[in-house]
């Protein structure tokens, strides 16, 4: 079905994920999820022009416009489900925006490596891992995958659910006592997010939080993609889970095979840090404990024909 064929009503009356504006004024009725304010926090910072870019777990493709707004040579939408009419979605999310993307559903992170080798794709200019973490069974193997999409130099975008602690830790949500659902299954201590995202060779650089509990929070973490772990002195771990990991994952792909003669991507950040300041790491903790959240306005959580970010 064509866009121009379907009333407003139409529009407004099905359930989708996101509220998007397809017609002046009109949105679909969708969720203000305010973790993608998060991640289009972000993505401001991100100089995205002539860039190749991979949005994993894309429902209707919210974070894909925004990248291919913002001139990204271009974008490739992967999502685990396959609705119905997500693909007419997609179409008219792609005709309203005035847009043009890839998208592919029924894609697990288990399977995104093979599914972007048959399209010839073998890494990204800038990944965005957005509200995906939290939702796996093997968080860790999974972020590898994902971080294995992106080129050496490239930005990793990771938002996702995470519990404000000291523990170095991985909290199930047994009785859905952090959040409903069967699908939220690994809530990430902060520390736990910091330390794993330095093993996976990925440099923390912006950050953003919006916090609804104690201690409980949304993070959104810029990551620089480097070619080497960043431990804090005196950690051996890191080097030795690396030495380990081809054996570990046998889909492991060497990162070595990341490495481009590209330029670092421009990243401009703006909002305020704390820092591991030896290796140049955002220090997660001590910016959720010691900065402000990020104040989420409505046209944040929506998107909006005029948006570019
Ligand atoms: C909460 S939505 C996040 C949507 C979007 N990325 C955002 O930040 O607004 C969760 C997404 O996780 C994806 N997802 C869940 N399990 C996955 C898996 N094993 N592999 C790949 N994607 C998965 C789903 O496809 C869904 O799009």
């Amino acid at each position: 079905m064509n866009l121009n064929t379907i009333s407003d009503n139409e529009i407004k009356k099905a359930d989708w994920y996101y509220s998007i504006e397809l017609r002046p004024g009109v949105f679909t009725k969708g969720a203000k999820h305010p973790n993608v304010a998060l991640t289009r926090e972000l993505l401001s910072g991100l100089k995205a022009t002539g860039t190749s870019c991979l949005d994993i777990g894309a429902q209707e493709a919210l974070i894909s416009t925004i990248l291919a707004k913002k001139g990204a040579e271009s974008v490739t939408a992967v999502c685990a489900q396959n609705y119905p009419d997500g693909e007419q979605r997609i179409n008219w999310v792609k005709q309203a925006h005035g847009v043009s993307f890839d998208y592919h559903p029924c894609v697990l992170l288990e399977d995104l490596q093979t599914a972007m080798t048959q399209q010839e794709k073998y890494y990204f200019d800038i990944v965005v891992f957005s509200g995906i973490l939290y939702h796996l069974i093997n968080p860790l193997g999974d972020l590898i995958r994902a971080r294995s999409m992106v080129r050496s130099g490239g930005i990793l975008l990771i938002e996702t659910a995470a519990i404000i602690s000291d523990e170095m830790a991985l909290f199930l949500n047994a009785n859905e006592r952090f959040s409903p659902g069967g699908g939220n299954i690994f809530m990430i201590s902060i520390p736990a997010l910091d330390y794993l995202l330095r093993t996976v060779w990925l440099q923390p650089i912006d950050c953003v939080y919006h916090s609804f509990r104690k201690t409980r929070c949304r993070i959104a973490v810029t990551c620089r993609a480097v070619d080497a772990p960043l431990p804090l002195e005196g950690d051996g771990w890191m080097d030795k889970f690396n030495f380990m990991l081809p054996r570990r994952l046998s889909d492991f792909r060497d990162w070595r095979a990341l490495k481009t003669d590209r330029a670092p991507l421009e990243y401009h950040t703006s909002n305020t840090l704390k820092w591991h300041r030896k290796i140049n790491a955002v220090n997660l903790l001590e910016t959720v404990q010691k900065t402000a959240p990020l104040q989420i306005r409505p046209s944040m959580v929506r998107l909006e024909l005029g948006a570019v970010a």
